[in-house]
């Protein structure tokens, strides 16, 4: 299986979304990265659940919702029904995770969590087997355009070996800071999925953009 691009909304024009997301539908994107912050877990504030609605209106591929929000179990439902395919919550922001998980999965949709980038892979070695996506933090949760944390690397390495000592079929997504210097690293290093806020909508051409983060 090919590698998963999965384009953030964080960094497109919210004033031209539907022309946004009609880029990210006629190009080689797999998902849609849709990032909600409270201002709580994180120091800021993105959109709630009106927005999703209207994203999913016109998107033709799964959205990937990363919820940076405190106490997440109280708007899962609320995420499936705006249309999230995948819904990630925050290890540091669960304190019964796997009942958070299960009740993401009762829903009928796909449960990912995301590591902050100082929580250690080995946290999630007794829930991987449940879990369909890892996301692992590669800057501090909160913005876009933020400069890729190093560390990363050794952590996918780590966890590729924690999901298959498990025989896990998790995803290993990575989220921050990805861009083209940096990409074919990751997924030697055995990345599945990587998001891209600022590199693709920043860049004169996008949807080229995603084609060039598509290749091996
Ligand atoms: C950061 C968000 C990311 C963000 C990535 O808190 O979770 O998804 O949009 O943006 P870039 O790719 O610009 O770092
Ligand atoms: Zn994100």
């Amino acid at each position: 299986m090919s590698h998963i691009i999965a384009p953030s909304i964080l960094s497109a024009d919210f004033a031209n979304l539907q022309r946004d997301i009609e880029m990210i539908n006629n190009s080689q994107a797999d998902w849609f990265h849709v990032d909600v912050m409270d201002g709580a877990f994180v120091p800021n504030i993105s959109f709630g659940f009106p927005v999703i609605k209207a994203i999913k209106k016109h998107a033709k591929k799964p959205l990937d919702v990363h919820l940076m929000v405190v106490k997440p179990d109280r708007f899962l439902q609320q995420f499936q029904e705006a249309g999230a395919d995948i819904l990630t919550v925050h290890y540091e922001a669960c304190i019964h995770l796997h009942r958070t998980v299960h009740a993401i999965k009762a829903l009928g949709i796909k449960a990912g969590v995301a590591i902050n980038p100082h929580t250690s892979v080995n946290f999630l070695a007794d829930i991987i087997e449940d879990i369909d996506v890892v996301l692992v933090m590669s800057v501090n949760p909160g913005f876009g355009g933020q400069k890729f944390i190093d560390n990363t690397y050794h952590k996918i390495v780590n966890l590729r070996e924690i999901i298959r000592a498990k025989k896990s079929n998790a995803l290993i997504e990575i989220d921050g800071g990805v861009d083209m210097n940096n990409y074919t690293k990751l997924l030697e290093a055995g990345a599945d999925a990587l998001v891209a806020g600022n590199t693709v909508f920043s860049s004169a051409n996008p949807s080229q953009t995603i084609a060039d983060l598509k290749k091996e």
